[in-house]
């Protein structure tokens, strides 16, 4: 019933020769077959362009970060009615990088949920532990704090329209990917907690694994009950890697 999303986080990368050769490459080569989506997040000044490149195919269009303010004096940030202005219908929320290097608390990353959804985009809310909170056995009271901000803040109906993600903070760019076994141990909990409040928004948001997914260990991690699609930080700026990982996605 859940279809798989695999999303690009291009992060500070790019330029616009580069973004029209990955483009074009995607694009070329999304499978064939169903069940799966695939969206792109380029940084904010090559949205537009990205826009016009992917329009009439099956690719969607992202952005990383939002403001959680609708206008005003807030010099450097970009509002949810631009994205959508841009072409966007999904921004990614709280990345642990913007938790850890520009300091967004849980509450902040909350209003930033509430703000992309006013404005009818999709959220993709960024959840999980560094390898301290993990090796101290804090995994599941991590992700479940950073869960509640935003469900005390938006309820879970909200989560009927939002697309959560768990990116393990140790296996982001390091090449270390938790095995299909620790992501799903870590996805299953994120959906019995949802559950909790509302077994059908539950079975249906779609919860991604990010952190050093690529082609040659998607499947293993698709093929997890909970794991619905990854978000791809490395491996979605070359698009014969990206493509990889699509195709493990494909069904049919
Ligand atoms: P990597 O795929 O480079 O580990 O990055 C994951 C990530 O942070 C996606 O948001």
């Amino acid at each position: 019933m859940r279809e798989f999303l695999i999303a690009g986080n291009w992060k500070m990368n790019g330029g616009n020769a580069a973004n029209g050769a990955l483009i074009s490459g995607i694009v070329a080569g999304v499978p064939s077959g169903s069940g799966f989506s695939l969206l792109v997040c380029p940084p904010f000044p090559y949205l537009s362009a990205v826009a016009a490149q992917i329009e009439g195919s099956a690719v969607k269009l992202g952005a990383q970060n939002v403001s959680e303010h609708e206008s005003g004096a807030y010099t450097g940030e970009v509002a949810p009615a631009m994205l959508k202005d841009a072409g966007c219908d999904y921004v990614i929320v709280g990345h642990s990088e913007r938790r850890a290097i520009y300091g967004e608390s849980s509450f902040q990353v909350a209003a930033k949920f509430q703000a992309a959804q006013a404005a009818g985009l999709t959220p993709i809310l960024c959840i999980g532990e560094t390898l301290d909170e993990r090796n101290e056995g804090a995994t599941e009271s991590v992700v479940d704090f950073q869960l509640n901000a935003v469900l005390d803040a938006a309820g879970i109906g909200a989560f009927g329209s939002a697309v959560v993600a768990y990116e393990p903070v140790w296996a982001i760019g390091t090449g270390m990917t938790a095995t299909p076994e620790q992501a799903q141990a870590v996805h299953g909990h994120i959906r019995a907690q949802l559950a909790v409040l509302d077994e059908k928004i539950a079975a249906g948001v779609q919860i991604l694994y990010g952190g050093s997914m690529k082609g040659e260990n998607a499947a293993g991690l698709l093929a997890m009950p909970d794991i619905d699609g990854g978000l791809i930080g490395g491996a979605s700026l070359k698009a014969n890697d990206f493509l990889a990982i699509a195709a493990a996605a494909a069904q049919g």
